[in-house]
């Protein structure tokens, strides 16, 4: 089968896919790039570029994603605008009768999430989350590490990310500092967070959290000095009626500290904040009855280690004798260059990147093509952001809330004002 395919959104994480994209066709032939739609004109322009230097065909540009979705003869649309408009174009899209992958997070507010679930039951399509984290092979070893029982019955873990983004607006984007757009690191990259967590400690069933906007005075940097690694994929974007060094109102919370109880009866400490200044912290680890595994930065490369409860250090490609059964799945294995068990590697943080983007494209077309369910899809995602949003909203609450009531609507203080502003 060929698969043809639109993007919509070439910013920032649009570039990125475009990446994502052309590694994907180094490897699967069978998928075409056919258009691709910004508001901003010249921004898709830059963005593609790449794709039409390397020898393969330029995309049709598009300024209305309506009309990429009602031309072309798709079968699918990659949604990477900024956040509030990822549940309208799903929608529109599968009305139309495309499939879709959007970026995490899912949607913009768990209500946004569930129209979009509707949306895939009653026009029966497959729509995929591209959420990356889990799909590095190091937390792929690390889940194997932790299904194989390794660590015994799991206790408790610790997920502590302190940055300071010296009171700039994440990313360059002013769109990350609204409430209404979800802003504020606790979402945008918590959601990351908590997909992990789920994904390695199982299902959640209660937040508390103390949240704050503590920092409402943020200003516009560029992108080199705010994420250096990342300036050249977001060079190109256009941020209208901002220029750098203006400030920008943040209203969405900048700070949350959560305990989570997991299903199990584990029990999980989620911080994350980007006003920690002269102080940066990073803390991922997961501890069970037979001792703690020191998670790695996701797509860092860095190798995992494991202490065990009578003090010995296992880490790198010593951990792989433990699981001597272990293997990479057959996709990974394609882009990881043949490698089937991984405890470490050293690429560009750009080649780690475009190699997750592609399996996420991967797997989202193996979906389509076999008729099976994605690995990420509506109820991971629906799970990744319900995490994310219960610890907002315990913040303001300030009680305890049970994960699926946020993720029904039963709770939805902060999101409620979202909804309405949004006409979701
Ligand atoms: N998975 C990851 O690691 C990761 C990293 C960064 C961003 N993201 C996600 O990707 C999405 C985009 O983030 P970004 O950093 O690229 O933001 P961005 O602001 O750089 O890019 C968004 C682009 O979408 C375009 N756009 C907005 N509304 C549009 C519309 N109605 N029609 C067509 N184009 C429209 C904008 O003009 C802009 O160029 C967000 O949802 C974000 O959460 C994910």
């Amino acid at each position: 089968m060929s698969f043809r395919m639109g993007l919509i959104g070439c910013g920032g994480m649009g570039r990125r896919h475009i990446s994502g994209y052309l590694k994907l066709r180094m490897h699967y032939n069978d998928v075409e790039l056919i258009s691709v739609c910004d508001v901003h004109k010249d921004v898709a322009d830059a963005a593609i570029k790449p794709i039409y230097e390397s020898g393969l065909n330029k995309p049709k540009i598009y300024s209305n994603y309506s009309d990429l979705i009602a031309s072309d003869n798709l079968d699918g649309v990659a949604i990477v605008t900024s956040t509030p408009m990822h549940h309208k174009i799903a929608i529109e899209a599968m009305n139309s009768g495309l499939h879709v992958i959007t970026e995490k997070p899912m949607g913009l507010t768990m209500k946004a999430c569930r129209l979009m679930e509707e949306s895939v039951k009653s026009n029966n399509k497959i729509l995929a989350v591209a959420e990356n984290y889990r799909r590095d092979p190091i937390n792929r070893l690390s889940k194997a590490i932790l299904d194989e029982g390794i660590l015994g019955d799991l206790y408790f873990t610790l997920d502590i990310g302190l940055v300071s983004s010296a009171s700039a607006v994440m990313h360059s984007t002013v769109w990350r500092a609204k409430k209404n757009q979800a802003g504020g690191v606790v979402l945008d990259a918590g959601v990351h967070n908590a997909d992990m967590l789920l994904y390695l400690m199982g299902p959640a069933e209660t937040v508390y959290a103390e949240t704050g906007v503590f920092e409402s005075k943020r200003k516009l940097l560029s992108m080199n000095d705010v994420a250096p690694r990342l300036a050249g994929m977001y060079g190109h974007r256009r941020e209208p009626g901002f220029d750098i060094g203006d400030e920008v109102i943040q209203d969405a919370v900048d700070t949350g500290f959560a305990l989570i109880r997991f299903e199990s009866g584990a029990i999980g400490q989620l911080v994350i904040t980007d006003v920690s200044h002269g102080q940066n912290t990073s803390i991922s680890n997961i501890t069970g009855s037979n001792g703690t595994l020191f998670r790695s930065r996701s797509r860092s490369g860095e190798p995992i280690k494991i202490v065990l409860k009578n003090g010995e250090e296992i880490s790198g490609d010593k951990i792989l004798e433990l699981i001597p059964d272990f293997s990479l799945d057959e996709l990974t294995i394609k882009l990881w260059d043949g490698y089937n068990r991984i405890g470490s590697y050293d690429l560009d943080f750009l080649e780690t990147d475009s190699r997750i983007l592609a399996y996420e494209y991967l797997d989202w077309i193996r979906a389509i093509e076999k008729g099976i369910y994605p690995e990420v899809g509506v109820l991971e995602g629906k799970n990744a952001l319900g995490l994310a949003y219960s610890i907002v909203e315990s913040g303001i609450s300030k009680t305890k809330v049970k994960i699926s009531d946020v993720i029904s609507g039963k709770i939805n203080s902060y999101q409620k004002d979202i909804d309405i502003s949004e006409g979701i």
